[in-house]
């Protein structure tokens, strides 16, 4: 059910994130809102810098997607979602198990600090919410982010990733 979804697949992808991003809607802050949450173009830029995607199938249908990018040494978790009507039914932890499974690299993973349930969905599988510093400071090493989404945002760290590193 789970596979890598083909470069060329970018318009289905960009249907779940749109759809899957419909949460942020009155949770974020008005000014980080925007329609189409994101552009066609943007998401190739995206996948030429290197994100890459699994995708969860069911009866032919793309339910959920969730990207990965390769920065440093560690990896990110780009674009996670999965479409409204297919939320809380474990698409979202079978699409992080893989991607825990494929790489033997340290993970992070970026998200809004007001989208509560992306961050206790990361906490309930061994991830942890990073200080304020300490989310600056990644940020700033492995994203390309505003100085307002830097604001917004919160980093979590994944299984493993030592107490002390910065
Ligand atoms: C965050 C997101 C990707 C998680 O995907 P998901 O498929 O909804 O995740 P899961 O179903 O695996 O887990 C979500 C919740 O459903 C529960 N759940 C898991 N399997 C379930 C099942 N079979 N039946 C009912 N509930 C279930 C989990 O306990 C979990 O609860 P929690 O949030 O309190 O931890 C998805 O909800 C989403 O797209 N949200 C909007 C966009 C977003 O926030 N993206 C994250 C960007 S980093």
């Amino acid at each position: 059910m789970i596979s890598s979804i083909s470069n060329s697949d970018a318009e289905r992808i960009c249907e779940v994130i749109n759809a899957g991003a419909t949460a942020y809607l009155g949770a974020i802050p008005d000014d980080c809102w925007h329609e189409p949450y994101m552009s066609l173009e943007e998401l190739q830029g995206e996948i030429e810098a290197g994100v890459s995607f699994n995708g969860h199938f069911a009866y032919g249908e793309l339910q959920g997607v969730m990207g990965s990018q390769d920065v440093h040494d560690v990896t990110l978790i780009r674009h996670a979602y999965v479409r409204p009507e297919h939320q809380g039914r474990g698409i979202g932890y079978e699409l992080l198990a893989h991607l825990l499974s494929e790489t033997s690299r340290s993970i992070l993973v970026g998200t809004w600090a007001s989208a509560s349930w992306a961050i206790r969905f990361y906490e309930r599988h061994g991830f942890r919410l990073t200080s304020r510093d300490e989310t600056r400071q990644l940020l700033d090493r492995y994203w390309t982010v505003s100085d307002r989404q830097i604001e917004e945002s919160v980093v979590l760290v994944g299984p493993g990733w030592p107490e002390s590193r910065g």
